[in-house]
């Protein structure tokens, strides 16, 4: 049979994009996973959850949901080539399909909800690449960040624009339509071969030239020292778990998109090991890196570091780093590789985060990757600067960060595994695809950790963060706000589930091309 399958006609079904080869995906792949979370959030997150214990519940996350949960978004991606819906869609089949594509819409609006601050945050570190030049933060760096940068105001839906941000912002969302807009192998590909071993090479030079301050031990001492009573916190594997799916790039509909771009004879397994290790190994480096600059900061001041604040997140990378800018020798080229390696890592993820609602769209309306990006990225790009270049931004970027990652994501993969491997039972299938295509074989314990572990951990994590939610709020902002911001972001999800599979394909989805079975798949 030929490899692919073509309808002929004006009406024909489009072939769909490919990768070049197997190193263009990896690198794709790769650039998906390295990106903010890996540098803003891993390192503060490993600290306040045990410090080096705390790489045991990360390692344990890693293998037994991570690495399980990316074959599986390879193998649903590969095998039923298609963006989330429409894979999810022919996965079903023609009994439960329909209802099965509500699952990929799911995760289609769960990544345009992070596409929208995401790329805020990207505008952000743009701009403070340009302030590192002559440290425009002067020496308030939080002052400078919450009153003259971001002009933060209180909680609630403000028209204020801050020109500031707006600016970048609009840069940033130009760039990334016009690379979507060319599309995956054109596009998507050649900016992570740009991007991705310049981002490297600064991270490197950054890491190295941190580990020379003086400090840098203790810093690098109270990362990895071990609190081993850590580890019967449940709190502390719960961080673990959610920090692997975000920063893995699975279960919000990038690997199951990435994987459809992949040839039929392709080895799914093995790259998806070079890039697990890859983002963990990027992810260690970003902790070294980080905490051997904090070092440095507590040694200035004359204090521990572990009497340092603000060691994560939004306040790691736009407060306390700036501050140790301005104290360093050389401050302004640390500053420049730090904010440009944020920005290069954010971007390449922005891109995969991105290609997810675009060719969502390409599939179901039958639009060209040009018109996707465009009408996406500018319905997008107008949100995005509406919440998020306003005074409310921070806000507003915090609460739907938390909704996103610790409710959708987390539901997200939950559904899927359920519906996956129980109610359709189709673990088996794609653990024989996974196997006829790949290098390294997966055995049934894929499917245990895939179909039994982790849904029961991650069933876990999501009621108690719920119950969290729900009882206790978030970071102090009202009620009303979170119930608007927060919960209103997981009912847009639920919405785009329910109703996305009830508007008309352009094209019937058994039309797209799929790869033709193995022998050994059809022979099972
Ligand atoms: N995987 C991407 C990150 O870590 C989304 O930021």
């Amino acid at each position: 049979m030929a490899e692919h399958q073509t309808t002929t006609g004006s009406n024909a079904a489009p072939q769909r994009e490919e990768w070049t080869g197997q190193v263009g995906f990896i690198l794709a792949a790769i650039g998906s996973a390295v990106g903010l979370g890996n540098i803003w959030r891993f390192p503060g997150v490993a600290y306040e959850n045990g410090g080096g214990a705390f790489l045991i519940p990360y390692l344990v996350a890693l293998v037994t949901a991570g690495i399980p949960i990316l074959f599986l978004d390879y193998a649903i991606g590969h095998r039923f080539r298609g963006a989330a819906p429409l894979a999810f869609r022919r996965l079903g089949g023609p009994r439960h399909g329909k209802w099965l594509e509500g699952l990929g819409w799911f995760q289609v609006a769960i990544a345009f909800v992070i596409g929208l601050y995401y790329t805020a945050v990207i505008a952000w570190a743009l701009s403070y690449f340009v302030f590192s030049f002559d440290l425009r933060w002067g020496d308030d760096p939080a002052g400078f960040l919450i009153g003259e940068y971001l002009q933060v105001g209180e909680p609630g839906l403000s028209l204020e624009f801050v020109p500031g941000v707006l600016i970048p912002l609009a840069i940033v969302w130009i760039v990334v339509i016009a690379v979507l807009a060319s599309g995956v192998a054109r596009g998507i590909q050649r900016a992570n071969f740009i991007f991705l071993p310049l981002l490297v090479a600064a991270f490197l030079i950054l890491v190295v030239r941190a580990l020379f301050l003086d400090g840098a031990a203790d810093g690098l001492n109270a990362l990895f020292t071990p609190d081993w009573a850590a580890l019967a916190n449940p709190d502390v594997w719960i961080a673990a778990y959610s920090q692997i799916f975000f920063s893995l790039s699975i279960a919000f509909g990038i690997m199951i998109t990435y994987a459809s771009y992949r040839k039929r004879r392709s080895n799914l397994t093995g790259p998806g090991l070079v890039v697990a290790f890859s983002n963990s190994s990027f992810e260690i480096l970003a902790g070294i890196g980080v905490f051997a600059t904090l070092g440095f900061f507590a040694f200035e001041q004359g204090i521990a570091v572990s009497d340092l604040d603000g060691l994560t997140g939004v306040t790691l990378s736009f407060i306390t780093f700036p501050a140790i800018v301005s104290q360093m020798p050389g401050g302004p080229i640390f500053g420049i590789l730090f904010f440009g390696s944020l920005v290069m890592a954010g971007f390449t993820s922005l891109l995969s985060v991105l290609q997810v609602v675009s060719a969502a769209f390409q599939d179901k309306f039958g639009i060209s990757p040009r018109r996707a990006a465009a009408s996406i990225g500018v319905v997008s790009a107008v949100l995005s600067i509406l919440l998020f270049s306003t005074t409310t931004g921070l806000i507003a970027l915090d609460t739907a960060d938390q909704w996103a990652n610790n409710v959708g994501i987390v539901a997200s993969a939950i559904l899927t595994s359920v519906l996956v491997i129980w109610v359709l039972r189709k673990g088996a299938e794609l653990r024989f695809h996974l196997n006829s295509v790949s290098t390294f074989r997966v055995g049934r314990t894929w499917i245990f950790f895939v179909g039994l572990l982790a849904p029961v951990v991650l069933a876990y994590m999501l009621i108690s963060r719920i119950i969290s939610l729900i009882g206790e709020g978030y970071a102090g902002y009202p009620t009303a706000y979170l119930i608007a911001v927060g919960w209103g972001s997981v009912l847009f999800m639920v919405i785009m589930a329910i109703v996305m599979p009830l508007t008309r394909w352009k094209r019937s989805p058994d039309e797209f091309p799929v790869w033709p079975a193995f022998e050994k798949e059809v022979a099972r």
